[in-house]
């Protein structure tokens, strides 16, 4: 059997974005190896049988970008409903709107504050810590927002994101807490917004259909390595302490229990996702899928939706990654990984797993038109370095 040019480790956005790049651009012959039975990696979704709901099978994906090279990229392969993404936050029995605004503030400390008046009550109550003393996150938090809003808004969610009591937690986890003197609501402030038309497996189904590329799926790069490994190219996209047997030591992730249920009811709670703010509610959020394709009602079946119940905590050996714990420790084994990976003949890293870095959709993408710019094309049109 012959080889391929270039042999690109897992489907999700970044792999689909070099692999189709390289076969449209430069003519080469691309091999996709994908573990998973299906491709498109966090990002793919399918339809719930039942009710023809689409499901994101790896939690909610909300597309944004304010990169114009990244959307045009985009919308070759999908057009982009008009969905606008918005976050109500649930707090001793009351729902608020989220981010935090003016609208937030009003509701929760009972009063009609103008915009001065709200930025003046904020400054007040955030004067009691001076950001730079803080200790813990709890500190910062209360030193940008004040105690009130952080005891409502960030104590209970992050505790429970993080399994952690926020002044156990580095102050380094947040730098800002913007909250907003308007009544703007809108969760996202980039230029451009929207979900897939048809969903997002199309979309990245569109990427990966090209007579240059084949995908092959529940095929493990591990199994089959010898095969390729110093012959080819090779752009690895999975996590980067597996690549290297975990020799400086296991990277640590946070992941997502992802409890999904269809509902006998219409509409369970009226919008997308609705976060839960209270300490002693064990999951973090709930997420209605419906709500983000309102234009699809009518292929909806109805008296049923589908819902998600979130809980969040520190990822197991088997869990599926989700985002960097990111500790001094995990910094440094990620230096040594670096200097591993950069050493590593015809082996180029990227995306989310391999470089151990939470990255958006755009900015997987955009990261991958980059490293198709910057070394891919300079190397197989030009002949330079793989580096
Ligand atoms: P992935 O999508 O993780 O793809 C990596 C692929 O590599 C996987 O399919 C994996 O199976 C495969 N793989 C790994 N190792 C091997 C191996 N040894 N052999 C073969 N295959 C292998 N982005 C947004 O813009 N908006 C959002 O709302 C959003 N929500 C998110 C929610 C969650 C819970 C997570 C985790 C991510 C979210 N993202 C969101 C980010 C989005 O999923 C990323 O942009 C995307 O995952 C990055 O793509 P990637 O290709 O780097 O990684
Ligand atoms: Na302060």
């Amino acid at each position: 059997m012959s080889l391929p040019d270039l042999v690109v480790v897992g489907s999700g956005f970044f792999g689909l974005t070099i692999a189709e790049r390289c076969a449209s651009e430069l003519d080469l012959k691309v091999l996709v190896l994908e573990r998973r039975h299906h491709l498109g990696g966090n990002a793919y979704s399918e339809k719930e049988p039942t009710t023809g709901i689409e499901v994101h099978k790896y939690g909610a994906h909300l597309f944004h970008t304010s990169n114009e090279r990244v959307w045009e990229y985009v919308n070759r392969f999908t057009s982009f409903t008009d969905y606008r993404h918005k976050v109500f936050g649930k707090y001793q029995g009351q729902v608020y709107s989220l981010p935090m605004n003016l609208g937030l503030i009003n509701q929760f400390f009972g009063k009609a504050h103008t915009p001065a008046e709200a930025r003046e009550l904020i400054a007040e109550q955030s004067s009691e810590i001076a950001t730079e003393d803080a200790t813990n996150l709890e500190e910062k938090a209360i030193s940008l927002i004040g105690r009130p809003l952080y005891e409502a808004f960030i104590k209970g969610y992050t505790g429970k994101q993080w399994q952690t009591d926020p002044t156990k937690l580095s102050a380094d986890i947040i730098t800002r807490l913007p909250v907003r003197y308007t009544y703007e609501n809108g969760w996202f402030s980039d230029t451009h917004e929207g979900l897939p038309t048809d969903g997002y497996t199309a979309w990245l189904e569109r990427m990966a259909d090209h007579p240059n590329i084949e995908v092959r799926l529940e095929t493990d790069f591990f199994a089959v390595a010898d095969e390729y490994k110093g012959r080819v190219p090779i752009v690895y996209t999975g996590p980067v302490d597996e690549y290297f047997g975990h020799s400086e030591g296991r990277l640590s992730w946070r992941t997502v229990d992802l409890e999904a249920s269809v509902e006998d009811v219409d509409d369970f709670q009226g919008t997308g996702v609705v976060n839960y703010n209270d300490a002693d509610v064990p999951f973090t959020r709930i997420i209605e899928f419906q709500h983000f394709h309102p234009e699809r009602a009518r292929t909806h079946l109805p008296g049923k939706t589908v819902i998600v119940h979130e809980y969040s905590r520190f990822a197991e050996p088997d869990d599926e990654p989700y985002y960097p714990v990111n500790t001094a420790e995990d910094r440094e084994k990620l230096l040594r990984y670096r200097d591993l990976a950069k050493a590593e003949p015809m082996v180029l890293f990227g995306g989310r797993l391999g470089t151990y870095k939470y990255l958006d959709m755009h900015m997987a993408i955009g990261s991958a038109l980059s490293m198709f710019d910057n070394t891919l094309r300079p190397h197989f049109a030009e002949g330079a370095a793989l580096r």
